[in-house]
């Protein structure tokens, strides 16, 4: 049973591709999922794996996938015995993609109940295999606001953070080397940066937040220049709140499941921890020139300032700061991350990819172009209403 894989978070971003891969390469995936809104497990699991496949899932694929309902918060995730045999005695390998990744959560004991008590759940509900292997997705940003280089050895180095979420991520690392030690349960923790959609992938699912925000951010741009930048003189410059000197760590999404799979499959690496991440990222001024040919602007500047209010802000400048805002404190310090134990296990096998951001951007700048795109995305702006009606004076 060396091939089978318990995969958690099936259904999220991260979880429904991996799935994919695991499925494409011949592995046996139990999937945890559970109800929502009326929708069964099984169904929500499918209906996220073919958004991602881009139709539905080949005979052979599906024949491979078997899902089991629990929920990580709920003790052994509230499995049946006769299924918690089961996996104990057919699962190897655990991968833990299941998480809440709110910067804010608004219910703080829900939120530490996911991302503490979930893994060690996990952990009593497939039992004390012998030999077992945990895989535990954490993130890269655990290295908190800070400048200079983090290290894939680092944990706790007295870093400040961003918000609650990158906090407990680290945390979550630490309670799950405690345990699996204890335990002699082999671990290996994943640390992706920003994740987004692949924009060489053939089909187009940019459902998660992140590029859901890039893509509207560059249909605007796009709008703009096509409307009021159709004059020369007028064609705008924009300000975008970060530092010009920072780094953005963006990677694809393939990048990330097929390291996660070469390394769970090859690597026989317990206690390591793997970047996953861009190597070498452009500083946001040159990701900001470079954005500003593709985008037809006549220049974007770094705001260097975190909090005061921009000086005589253009609408399109209000547009993108509503859009960027949730992601804007990733535009200030952040390291660059070392990546070497990724590398030396991968061995040029699956190759890192670099200013992903700037190809997602043309991409998205290229897809067809509708008002409904760009409205869809402005829900929770403040004035939103107001800025919606002046976008629609604007361009009708
Ligand atoms: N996306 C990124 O850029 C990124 C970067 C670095 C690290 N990460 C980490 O990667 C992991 C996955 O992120 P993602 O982007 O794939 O997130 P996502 O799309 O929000 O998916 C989260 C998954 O966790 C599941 N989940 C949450 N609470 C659960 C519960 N109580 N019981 C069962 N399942 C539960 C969700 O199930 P439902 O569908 O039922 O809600 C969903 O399948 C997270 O740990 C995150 O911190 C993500």
């Amino acid at each position: 049973m060396a091939d089978t894989v318990f995969v958690t978070g099936a259904t999220g971003f991260i979880g429904r591709h991996l799935v994919l891969e695991l499925l494409s390469h011949g592995y046996r995936v139990f999937a945890l999922a559970r109800a929502s809104n009326g929708w069964p497990p099984a169904e929500r699991l499918m209906r996220a794996l073919q958004a991602a496949h881009g139709s539905p899932l080949p005979g052979p694929s599906r024949a491979l996938l078997e899902v089991v309902e629990g929920d990580l918060v709920t003790p052994s995730l509230g499995l049946h015995r006769l299924v918690q045999e089961r996996l104990a005695a057919e699962v190897p390998q655990v991968i833990h993609c299941g998480g809440d990744i709110r910067f804010y959560p608004r219910d703080r004991h829900a939120f530490r109940a996911v991302h503490i008590d979930g893994p060690l759940n996990i952990l009593r509900a497939v039992g004390p295999a012998r030999g077992l292997r945990f895989h535990h997705v954490s993130t890269a940003y655990v290295a908190g606001r800070r400048d200079g280089t983090a290290y894939e050895d680092e944990l706790d180095v007295g870093q400040a953070f961003r918000n609650p979420y990158e906090r407990i991520k680290l945390e979550a690392e630490q309670t799950i080397m405690t345990v699996c030690e204890a335990r002699g349960i082999e671990l290996t923790i994943f640390r992706p940066s920003i994740v987004m959609a692949d924009p060489r992938a053939p089909t187009a699912d940019w459902s998660d937040p992140i590029s859901a925000h890039f893509a509207a951010f560059a249909r605007l741009c796009r709008l703009y220049r096509r409307t009021i930048g159709r004059i020369r003189a007028l064609r705008p410059s924009l300000r975008i709140r970060g530092s010009g000197k920072s780094v953005l760590n963006i990677v694809p999404i393939t990048y990330v499941v097929e390291a996660m799979l070469a390394v769970a499959v090859n690597g026989r690496q317990p206690g390591r921890t793997f970047h996953l991440v861009d190597p070498a990222p452009p500083r946001n001024q040159e990701l900001l020139d470079q954005i500003t040919a593709i985008l037809g602007l006549s220049g974007l500047e770094a705001f260097e300032d975190r909090r005061r209010q921009m000086e005589g802000m253009r609408l399109l400048e209000r547009v993108a700061e509503n859009l960027l805002r949730p992601y804007q404190d990733y535009f200030f310090e952040s390291p660059i991350f070392d990546d070497r134990n990724t590398r030396h296990l991968l061995d040029g096998r699956v190759e890192p990819r670099s200013a992903v951001a700037l190809e997602f951007l043309a991409r998205a700048a290229a897809a067809p172009l509708t008002m409904k795109s760009l409205l869809d995305l402005l829900p929770g702006a403040k004035g939103e209403a107001r800025m919606v009606d002046r976008m629609k004076a604007l361009f009708s």
